[in-house]
Order: structure tokens, then C-alpha cells, then sequence
């Protein structure tokens, strides 16, 4: 079989070759401090060294990008001209997609084809964005003076938050980047972009297109290492004015009371739980096509994931069979193997994680029904239904972020909501049905930031993304993502 790595083309295997350093100030620095190795999930073998950056580092880092925002170099620039920037990103992003797309495969373990789908997600998302940089604006507002000799006039003014300090996870790495560093260059905060541990590949190569793009020096940092280290110095640094975090629900909140602690802006886009609801009359082979890939699309690591399904008790036999009907014909392999449908784990952590739950799974009466064969070397693990799960179940609560789906019966309609709705999570959900007042009535009722209806996973540009409860706080995309890399400034004048 050839070499996994062999795969790539040469482009991205030299950028792979690379012993990198930090991107800071508009200079990619040597790799002089303490090595980060990454591993290829597809085979386990080592894919890259990057280097780790300090608390001294990462301060260089933010300080590179308050003396960007402090002299105005970009956040003066005129509207259509940060618009201009963020289209040649968005250009260039385009233009390099299928290295991207090979970088990201291999360092995640995405099918090709679906890197490929992320990337250019990702530079439509950039696009969306450059559009908004012309159209930030305030109001004017009418207030009531106490004199009535005076006259008053009032408007706002929205103006960019600060230093904002990115960190993204590992599952969609450069889609994530693209949402964080699309609102906060549209309104003209610098940033300090810090990719996982393990996926750090793409925003490296990302600040390349940065700075070919033309965007002033020390708007854009890139420090990459882990959590702990790199991510802690920056949620902790008094000069970030706004953190942007997505990732684990106890990492989230650990990130929220220490900004809390300086009053420091954040938002939050954590875990979930999500159910997907198939009410009565929905189409049978429909339903099945949608669960199967609500639950497994991406290896199930994606925050949106639909991993409970809540079915009407006499649909439950059929469905499920149709859903590993669907599920066999996944085609389980490396990422870079043409055909490969569905990828290994992220990494061991990932796969063993997706173990231990489907042991207590079934060690609390769940019946495991996984399909296919994983192959000897690399992080895999089967797409797997659990019938049998109730809402005590453990595995109806945690967010597993493997292909790993629940099904639980239901008989009455009441029923089926206290059910999508017993968990602490809120992030997504989804409905499938015809009836439309059955479905409003769903979509009222059950508790979460996004519903798809007859659909799953669309994350489009224009529409906000986020959770509620402990699936985080703040909205991503759409006009809403905007708020949150702006503050209000009010003036009132008197005539
Ligand atoms: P994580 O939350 O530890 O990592 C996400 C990002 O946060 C990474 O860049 C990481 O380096 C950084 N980070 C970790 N600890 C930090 C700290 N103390 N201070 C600052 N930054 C820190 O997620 P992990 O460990 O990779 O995955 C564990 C579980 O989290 C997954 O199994 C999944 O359930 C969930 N998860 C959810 C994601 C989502 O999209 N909502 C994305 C990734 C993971
Ligand atoms: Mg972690």
C-alpha cells in the first residue's frame, strides 16, 4: 500500500516537511523553542513539528497585535478597504483550496473530498463577511432633553473591541479560523489566532495567504501549541480585550470565569447533545438518510452533530435497519485513499474516548450496533447505532464526538420533546415531518440555538450559530457574529 504521506502532492508535503515557528508581527519566525509533534490519525505516524509558544511568546504576540490596533494601520483603513482585504483572503483561499484540503485531511483525518467541502466553506464564509465591513454602522437616536431650551441629538457609533484572541479546535480547523478572524477583520480588531494542538498546519499556512493578501503587520498572529500552555497565556493576557473560543464545554467555562475575572469579552461555542426528532409522518428512507448523516458526517466530530435520535416507537425496527443499511455503505479508510468516505478518529485521545463511552454504554443495557471493519493502523472506529438508550444513560448526556448515534423510542409527542430536551446541552436539533403545525410546534419547544427542519448540517454564512445552556454563549455567523467584535459608543450632542 502507498506510503499515506505519499499521497499529497509535493506542495503539501515540503509545507509539511517544514520545522515551523510562530507567525508574529508579519514575520514567520524560526522554530527556535520547544517542538510539537502532530501525528497523521489515518496511520498514527508522526506528520509534523511546530513549535510550542511560551507565555513570553505569546505576549510578543498580542503586543504585536495592540500596536496594530493602537496606531489604526488597519482599523482606520476605509470600510471597502478592509472589504477588499477580506475578499482577496477569501481569493486566495480559494486559489490554494486543495492544499488546504490535503493539509487538513492529514493532519485531522477528513476524507479529501470533504476537506475540500470545508475549505471552500470557508472562504465563502470570508466573503459573507467583507460584505458586512461596508455596512457596520450605529443610529441615530432621538433624546428627551430635561431643558426644554436645549435640544439634543444622539447617535452611536460601533467600533471595534481590541486585541481578540482566537482559539479554535481541531475537527474543522480552518472553517473555524475563517469564523473568528472573518467578523474581526470586517470590523477591524487585530487578532491572535491560536489553531489545536493537533490540526496547526492550516492556520499556518492561512497566514501566509494573510500576509500575500496584504493585510498590515501584526493584525493577524498566529501561536500555535497546547492548551494549557499557549491557550492559557493568551486567555490570561490583560492586553486581549476579547476571547473567541470553541471547544469542550469544561474548557469553555474555564475560559469564561477567568474573562470574567478581568471582565474581559467572550464567547463561548461549546459542546452538544442534539437530538433529531422524527415525528410520525416522516418518510421512512428520508429520515434514515438524514440520521445516518447527521451522526457520522466528519467521523461525528463536529459540535452540531445529531447523535440522539427520538423516534416513534413504531417506526424504531425499520428505521434502524435503514440507518445501518446507510451506514454500510460508508467507505472507512485513510483520508487521502480515493473512495475514502469516512475517516478515522482525530487522534488517539478521540478514539479512545468513543471506547470508554460505548463501554459504559453498554454496560448500562445499551445494544451496540456498529458496521464495517476498521483498518489495522490509524485512530478508526466504526459508525455505530446504540438502541436501548434511555435518558438516564450516560451516552444520552455526554457528547461523545465520534459516529456514534442513540436511539430512543417514543409514544406520545409530549413525550418526544421532554426527551429531545433532557440534556444540558441546546446547541442543535432537527426535525423530520411533513405535518406542518406538528412541526412548529416542534420547533417551539425543543431547546436550542439551531433547528434544521427535514435537513442537517447546513451552516450557511448568513445564519446565526450558536447554543444555549452548556452548549456556550454568543452567536457565530450571520449579522449576528458582529456584536461581538463591537462595542457601542454613544454620543449626545446638544444644539
Ligand atoms: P479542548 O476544548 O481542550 O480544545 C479546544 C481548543 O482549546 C484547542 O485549541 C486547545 O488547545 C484549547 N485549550 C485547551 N485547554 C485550554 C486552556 N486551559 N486554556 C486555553 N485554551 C485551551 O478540546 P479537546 O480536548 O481537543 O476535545 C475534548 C472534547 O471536547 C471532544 O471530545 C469534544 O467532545 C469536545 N470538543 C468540542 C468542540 C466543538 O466544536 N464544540 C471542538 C473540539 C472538542
Ligand atoms: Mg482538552
Amino acid at each position: 500500500m502507498t506510503d499515506h504521506l505519499d499521497r499529497a502532492s509535493a506542495a503539501a508535503r515540503a509545507f509539511i516537511e517544514r520545522e515551523h515557528g510562530l507567525f508574529i508581527d508579519d514575520v514567520f519566525e524560526g522554530p527556535t523553542k520547544a517542538v510539537l509533534e502532530t501525528e497523521d490519525p489515518s496511520t498514527g505516524r508522526l506528520l509534523s513539528r511546530v513549535t510550542e509558544a511560551d507565555a513570553t511568546d505569546v505576549d510578543r504576540a498580542v503586543q504585536a497585535a495592540r500596536r496594530a490596533f493602537e496606531d489604526g494601520r488597519y482599523r482606520n483603513l476605509t470600510p471597502a478597504e478592509r472589504e477588499r482585504l477580506l475578499l482577496r483572503l477569501a481569493e486566495l483561499l480559494d486559489r490554494d483550496a486543495s492544499v488546504f484540503a490535503e493539509l487538513d485531511a492529514l493532519e485531522m483525518g477528513k476524507p479529501l473530498a470533504v476537506s475540500l467541502g470545508i475549505v471552500r466553506g470557508a472562504a465563502a464564509f470570508l466573503r459573507y463577511m467583507a460584505g458586512w465591513a461596508t455596512k457596520i454602522h450605529g443610529r441615530t437616536v432621538p433624546p428627551s432633553p430635561r431643558d426644554p431650551s436645549q435640544s439634543l441629538f444622539g447617535y452611536t457609533l460601533r467600533e471595534p473591541v481590541g486585541v481578540c484572541a482566537c482559539i479554535v479546535p481541531w475537527n474543522v480547523a480552518v472553517l473555524m479560523a475563517a469564523w473568528k478572524l472573518g467578523p474581526a477583520l470586517a470590523t477591524g480588531c487585530s487578532v491572535v489566532l491560536k489553531p489545536a494542538e493537533g490540526t496547526p498546519l492550516t492556520a499556518l499556512k492561512l497566514a501566509e495567504l494573510v500576509r500575500e493578501a496584504g493585510f498590515p503587520a501584526g493584525v493577524v498572529n498566529i501561536v500555535t501549541g497546547r492548551g494549557p500552555v499557549t491557550g492559557q497565556a493568551l486567555v490570561e493576557h490583560p492586553d486581549v480585550a476579547k476571547i473567541a473560543f470553541t471547544g469542550s464545554t469544561a474548557v469553555g467555562r474555564a475560559i469564561g470565569a477567568k474573562a470574567g475575572g478581568r471582565l474581559a469579552r467572550v464567547t463561548l461555542e461549546l459542546g452538544g447533545k442534539s437530538p433529531l426528532l422524527i415525528l410520525p409522518d416522516a418518510d421512512l428512507e428520508t429520515a434514515a438518510r438524514t440520521a445516518a448523516h447527521a451522526a457520522f458526517y466528519n467521523t461525528g466530530q463536529i459540535c452540531g452533530a445529531g447523535t440522539r435520535l427520538i423516534v416513534p416507537r413504531s417506526m424504531h425496527d425499520e428505521l434502524v435497519e435503514a440507518i445501518l443499511g446507510s451506514a454500510r455503505t460508508r467507505v472507512i479508510g485513510r483520508a487521502l485513499d480515493e473512495g475514502t468516505t469516512l475517516g478515522p478518529a482525530a487522534s488517539r485521545a478521540q478514539r479512545d474516548k468513543v471506547a470508554r463511552l460505548l463501554g459504559i454504554a453498554q454496560s448500562e443495557g445499551g445494544h451496540l450496533l456498529g458496521v464495517g471493519d476498521v483498518p489495522e493502523e490509524g485512530y478508526f472506529v466504526l459508525p455505530t447505532v446504540v438502541t436501548d438508550v434511555t435518558a438516564e444513560h450516560t451516552l444520552f448526556r455526554e457528547e461523545v464526538f465520534g459516529p456514534v448515534l442513540t436511539v430512543t423510542p417514543y409514544d406520545t409527542f409530549e413525550e418526544a420533546i421532554g426527551l429531545c430536551n433532557a440534556t444540558e446541552y441546546g446547541l442543535a436539533a432537527g426535525i423530520q415531518g411533513r405535518d406542518f403545525t406538528q412541526v412548529q410546534r416542534a420547533v417551539k419547544a425543543i431547546r436550542a440555538g439551531v433547528v434544521w427542519v427535514n435537513t442537517y448540517h447546513v451552516y450557511d454564512a448568513s445564519m446565526p450559530f450558536g447554543g444555549v445552556g452548556q452548549s456556550g454563549i454568543g452567536r457565530e455567523l450571520g449579522e449576528e457574529v458582529l456584536d461581538n467584535f463591537l462595542e457601542t459608543k454613544a454620543v449626545t450632542v446638544a444644539f
